[in-house]
């Protein structure tokens, strides 16, 4: 029950596959207190789906206390959460970043074929955010603290189309770094998880399903990482257990990251 008496924000829950939600159930599962956001529905949505979605998760969990609309690429909306975060809370000891967008065509298409729009369109909502909301936190947020984001191995190494989206994780590791250094002095970590594929929303739109034949091939431990382990991980980031530790990019990716070679895939190849 590592999260007694721990508040927190939980940014980047779609629905029950998001890697939020993993990592979300785990803290609430260990006495955690977390406030939610949801990405606005439209006004002529009836529906309200985006909420709903969401609400279907929280409104089982009693530790979770408020479920809040948020478009991270509006300011207004930014400070309206961290307002409300303000008031229910008080100060905070933890925030999750989960939030990655970029345009499918422009995933679809080469590199070098990316358009200045979807370009601004991806680092905004996939990088300039973690800015955003670390700023607006940091009023609240108690010494001892700790942020964490979701980034993916695409932005160290070229992976074949993850596209504009590696060049995005690449800035958003960058992030980690710098943000790690402004907020340190306040007693505040920031790291990033680096998880391998899981099936989401996200991880469809930038190929998941190819790279997880990849992953089961090449990486050390021959399979895939699954929803629980990157929620146990990003819970401990997220917690005291991990006091030590800022900056970093912890890799969650059955060691696929420290692979130089197909390896077994090799073996396969070669048939
Ligand atoms: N799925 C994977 O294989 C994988 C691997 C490594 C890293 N990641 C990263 O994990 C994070 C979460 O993605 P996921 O895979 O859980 O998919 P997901 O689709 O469940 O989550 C992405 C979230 O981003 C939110 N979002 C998008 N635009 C937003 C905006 N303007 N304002 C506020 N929220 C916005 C969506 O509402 C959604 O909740 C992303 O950063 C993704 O790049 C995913």
């Amino acid at each position: 029950m590592q999260f007694t008496g721990k508040k927190g924000l939980i940014l980047g829950v779609a629905n029950d596959h998001s890697i939020a939600w993993a990592i979300a159930k785990q803290i609430m599962e260990q006495g955690g207190e977390c406030g939610f956001t949801h990405l606005p529905d439209r006004a002529d949505d009836e529906r309200q789906r985006n909420r709903r979605r969401v609400s279907q998760l929280t409104d089982k969990y009693e530790n979770a206390k408020f479920l809040v609309p948020m478009d991270a690429q509006n300011d207004d909306d930014v400070r309206s959460v961290f307002e409300h975060t303000a008031e229910q809370f008080g100060k905070i000891d933890f925030m999750l970043h989960s939030i990655a967008f970029a345009d499918r065509d422009d995933l679809a298409r080469d590199t070098v074929e990316t358009s200045r729009a979807g370009f601004k369109l991806a680092m905004d909502v996939s990088v300039y955010t973690l800015i955003a909301c670390t700023n607006a936190a940091k009023p609240i947020m108690n010494p001892g603290g700790s942020i964490a984001t979701m980034t993916y191995f695409g932005g160290e190494k070229c992976v074949p189309g993850y596209n504009v989206m590696g060049i995005c994780k690449a800035a958003l590791d960058a992030t980690v770094r710098y943000l790690a250094y402004d907020m340190g002095p306040q007693g505040v970590r920031v790291n990033a998880l680096s998880a391998g594929p899981i099936r989401t929303l996200a991880g469809r739109a930038a190929g998941v399903e190819k790279m997880l034949t990849m992953y089961e091939h090449m990486a050390p431990m021959g399979r895939n990482v699954t929803h629980e382990e990157v929620g146990n991980t990003g819970a401990f980031l997220l917690s005291d257990a991990s006091n030590g530790i800022t900056g970093d990019i912890l890799h969650v990716d059955g060691g696929y990251h420290a692979m130089g070679s197909p390896g077994r895939l090799l073996d396969q190849l070669q048939k």
